[in-house]
């Protein structure tokens, strides 16, 4: 039988910490690093720092096996460790499109550093095409074990809310190396993956690099296409839910991801298409991604149009209206509030001097930390009351499942903006309530 590789996860965010309580749950001796104190001490006393369905009980699980243990020493990663994953996160620039890639490279700096047998670094962060290879160029430099230090890129496509799933069933995997060693390191932390049923693209680390931001690309431009038809539609008195449900069967188009609203947000979709286009402008290949900006475009428009509706139905005036905004998630079943469209929409709202009331189950302490300037409630009839237009951002099936009679006896007006295609039309409105959605009629 084949060495068991010993495995470090650097970076505990949403990716970090589920890969690393993943693979102690597969079996594997696995030590996860941070540089934040408070995050590794709340995941060695069994607390995961973010919301995501199951995997506290994963940790749970991981740490009772002994297999598992968080740190912020870098020294220690590298003495005990064979296989390396890299996780820390990318961000947006603060004054450009780019990607920030601060983190990784410091990540892997600090890992090299401490790296003095043979061992395998491999990439999970999303980055721009290139990066691979120069970081490559950096671990040789950097390692004492110097050319017995290898570099890999296995991209990740988990989705928050899904993330457990996600890590031990994968739609694939890709393996980004021209190493034989490296690519039968991978394959052995990823055996029982691959024994059921996920497929294995081996390729070169740029092309693994690519796939990612390629697949971001492609499903924010489907969300985007769909969003734009519901523009026509508004423009015609079409349906765009009736059109999203037609194109969907068609298998070549397909129903996933067609989903019309008010569009994408979170801590990747918005920044990946961003800084693909900008990698691609220094690569002299901008042209053949300019469509990401119309993307991007339409995808912010569906916010503004969304604020639109709640004026109007506000009576044409925000200042002094009383606004109940049911989401502050960029997605339900997540407390991830990056890049939330619902709270774009929300601070629009009241800097349009709206009295807005946020509404979410799990995300109102991230989104209060980001903008005390909003009330807060996770109860959304409590919240509703006196309330003169109702707005649905994030389709938590909490939402999904308020009764319009409850509701109505509450508010001051039933108006209610749909946002995400989430409420039953015909339930509302024989409820009295004045029902509006985008890209319906
Ligand atoms: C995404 C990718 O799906 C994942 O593969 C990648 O690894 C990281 O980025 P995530 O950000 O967790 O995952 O969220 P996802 O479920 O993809 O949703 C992204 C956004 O698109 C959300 O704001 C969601 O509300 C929106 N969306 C999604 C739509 O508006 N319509 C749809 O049909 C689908």
């Amino acid at each position: 039988t084949r060495p068991v590789p010993r495995i470090t996860v650097i970076g505990t965010g949403y990716l970090g910490a589920t890969h690393a309580i993943c693979m102690a749950v597969l079996g594997f001796d696995v030590l996860g690093v941070d540089v934040d104190r408070e995050k590794v001490d709340r995941l060695n006393s069994g607390e995961v720092p973010f919301f995501e369905p199951g995997l506290p009980e994963l940790l749970t699980k991981a740490l009772e096996s002994g297999r598992l243990r968080f740190t912020t020493s870098f020294a220690e990663a590298g003495a005990f460790g064979d296989v390396h994953f890299i996780c820390v996160g990318t961000p947006q620039m603060k004054d450009s499109h780019a990607a920030d890639l601060t983190y990784v490279d410091r990540a892997v700096g600090d890992l090299a550093q401490h790296l003095h047998r043979r061992a395998l670094v491999v990439g999970k962060s999303t980055v721009p095409v290139g990066t691979a290879a120069r970081l490559t160029e950096l671990v040789r430099r950097i390692a004492p074990a110097g050319e017995e230090v290898e570099l890999a890129w296995n991209p990740e496509f988990l989705r928050e809310g899904y993330a457990v799933d996600d890590t031990l069933r994968p739609d694939r995997l890709v393996f980004g190396t021209d190493s034989a060693w490296a690519e039968e390191q991978l394959r052995t932390v990823f055996a029982s993956v691959i024994a059921q049923g996920s497929p294995v693209v081996v390729t070169d680390m740029t092309t693994a690099e690519l796939v990612k931001v390629a697949a971001n690309s492609f499903l924010a431009t489907k969300i985007s296409y769909i969003n734009a038809m519901a523009e026509i539609c508004e423009a015609t008195g079409a349906d765009v839910t009736g059109l999203a449900e037609a194109l969907g069967y068609d298998d070549r188009i397909g129903g996933r991801f067609l989903k019309p609203g008010l569009g994408f947000g979170g801590g990747c979709l918005p920044k990946d298409i961003r800084a693909f286009a900008h990698r691609a402008e220094e690569l002299g290949v901008g042209q053949a991604v300019a469509f990401l900006r119309e993307v991007d475009g339409i995808n912010k428009r569906r916010r503004a149009r969304t604020v639109d509706l709640v004026r109007e139905l506000a009576g044409g005036e925000l200042a002094g209206a009383r606004v109940t905004a049911l989401g502050a998630a960029f997605k339900p079943d997540s407390d991830d509030i990056r890049d939330a469209p619902a709270l774009d929409v929300a601070r629009t709202l009241h800097e349009a001097g709206a009295d807005v009331t946020v509404v979410d189950p799990v995300a109102t302490g991230n989104a209060r930390r980001a903008y005390p300037e909003l009330a807060y409630s996770t109860d959304a009839i409590a919240a509703a009351a006196g309330a003169d237009v109702v707005v649905l951002l994030t389709e938590w099936s909490q939402f999904r499942e308020i009764d319009p009679e409850a509701m109505g006896a509450v508010v001051a007006g039933r108006r209610i903006v749909d946002g995400r295609h989430a409420l039953d039309p015909a339930q509302w409105r024989a409820a009295g309530w004045e029902y509006r959605a985008l890209g319906r009629p």
